[in-house]
């Protein structure tokens, strides 16, 4: 009886040890929007980076691309005084919730790390708050990409185009060869991405910058405006009626399969080719957005961290921010997610021909000044100002409005937001 009892007392100790250091060890609640294949893939890499060295990686996943639902989610959690420990926030937005006075100054992990010495200084300012770190930078993606099919281009007789009127004219090939010219998902964020490719192609880097980062109405209401519009709704005509609503990896499986021929999508598309055990150059091919090539769009995935009490949350937080702009993640995480480094100093043997072409064309753009923030990824103008320029592109790509109508209303919208 004794014995039985002591046993039991034992066990209750032993139960409740282990809850101590469960809650001793060090947690970070990430929420972030990384689903797909190929992101998932990449996400992975961190969470076993944090595991190895004895933190818990609580997954907060909010599916849907560019992170619209996931940045719902972390208001509601904010507004309700719970938020997660990190969370994948982009841009001027970070200035927002730093604004909030929420987030952990992060210059302890940022001096001992060196992040001044291996970061762009364009990029460290949009992670500082008032100088201040309050975000990791994660990669540099590229959003005005083509990701074509070569085998689907060779059957219908078409070349993988460089211009518009090359697109035209393939695009036709490849619907009377009976396949989908372009994959596409008819969600606001992907109409933005595609249409912001368009606008750098025909209108050029000068005129993408007045239009979509200094929101200069001239620009805004133009006749290049017009002419990217009257694209837009052309290039529509090429893509199949299931397109409404579709994801952004469900088009980039269509390019896979081959089912189409190519899609209009930033380099985390190539996540999901490399997921699929494709191969650059054989079973797909990237390009830039026909008439853009020496432009650079840029996008960089940065986590924000929120102000926690608990020692050992602390300590599982500036490690995941440490271990974000570490050699390793640098390195395996890029490979797989399609992007590039955000720090220098990263061996480049592991990357495939389209990430060194993006590091080569990211140096060359940022010398002769088209390196330009991508508007669609929230990199560029303030949320209000996005979201009205989506409402104009949305409702244009949508609806029988004329490409003059929404020239105008770019104009309206923005000044109505700002
Ligand atoms: C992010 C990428 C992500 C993509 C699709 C972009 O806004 O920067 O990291 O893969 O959205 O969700």
């Amino acid at each position: 009886m004794v014995r039985r009892f002591s046993i039991q007392l034992f066990a209750v100790f032993i139960a409740s040890f282990m809850m101590v250091s469960l809650v001793k060890a060090g947690e970070v609640e990430v929420l972030h929007w990384w689903t797909s294949g190929g992101e998932a893939k990449s996400v992975a890499v961190l969470k076993g980076l944090l595991e190895k060295e004895g933190h818990v990686w609580k997954d907060m996943a909010v599916a849907g691309g560019a992170g619209a639902n996931a940045m719902t989610v972390l208001k509601t959690r904010a507004v309700s005084g719970n938020p997660p420990t990190a969370a994948q926030v982009k841009g001027p937005q970070i200035q927002d919730w730093a604004d909030e006075g929420l987030l952990t100054n992060l210059d302890p992990v940022a001096k001992q790390e060196k992040w001044d010495d291996m970061v762009p200084k364009v990029v460290a300012d949009i992670m500082k708050y008032e100088g201040h770190y309050v975000a990791v930078p994660v990669n540099v993606h590229r959003i005005n990409w083509m990701w074509c099919n070569p085998e689907v281009f060779k059957k219908a007789g078409a070349q993988i185009p460089k211009t518009w009127e090359e697109f035209e004219a393939s695009a036709k090939k490849i619907k009377e060869a009976g396949f989908i010219p372009v994959a596409f998902g008819g969600q606001a964020w992907q109409e933005a991405t595609v249409f912001e490719s368009i606008v750098v192609g025909q209108g050029g880097a000068e005129f993408y910058k007045k239009a979509f980062v200094d929101v200069d109405p001239k620009a805004l209401n133009s006749s290049t405006m017009i002419k990217a519009l009257d694209t837009f709704k052309m290039v529509k005509s090429y893509t199949d009626k299931d397109a409404p609503g579709r994801d952004w990896n469900l088009a980039t499986g269509m390019v896979i399969k081959g089912d189409a021929a190519m899609q209009f999508m930033g380099d985390w598309a190539k996540g999901e080719f490399l997921a699929a055990g494709k191969k650059p150059g054989e079973d797909f091919v990237a390009m830039p957005v026909p008439e853009s090539a020496g432009t650079f769009l840029f996008n960089i995935d940065s986590f924000i961290m929120f102000e926690v009490k608990d020692k050992e949350s602390q300590k599982a937080q500036s490690a995941m921010a440490r271990l974000i702009l570490g050699e390793t993640f640098q390195e395996v995480f890029n490979v797989n997610k399609g992007s590039i480094p955000v720090r220098s100093g990263i061996p480049t043997a592991n990357f495939d021909s389209v990430a060194l072409q993006s590091m080569d064309d990211f140096k060359e753009a940022a010398a002769k000044g088209t390196l330009h923030p991508s508007m669609a990824h929230e990199m560029a103008v303030s949320p209000a100002v996005r979201g009205a320029f989506f409402d104009v592109i949305t409702n244009f790509y949508n609806s029988n409005m004329t490409a003059e109508k929404a020239a105008a209303e770019f104009v309206n919208a923005a000044a109505a937001a700002m």
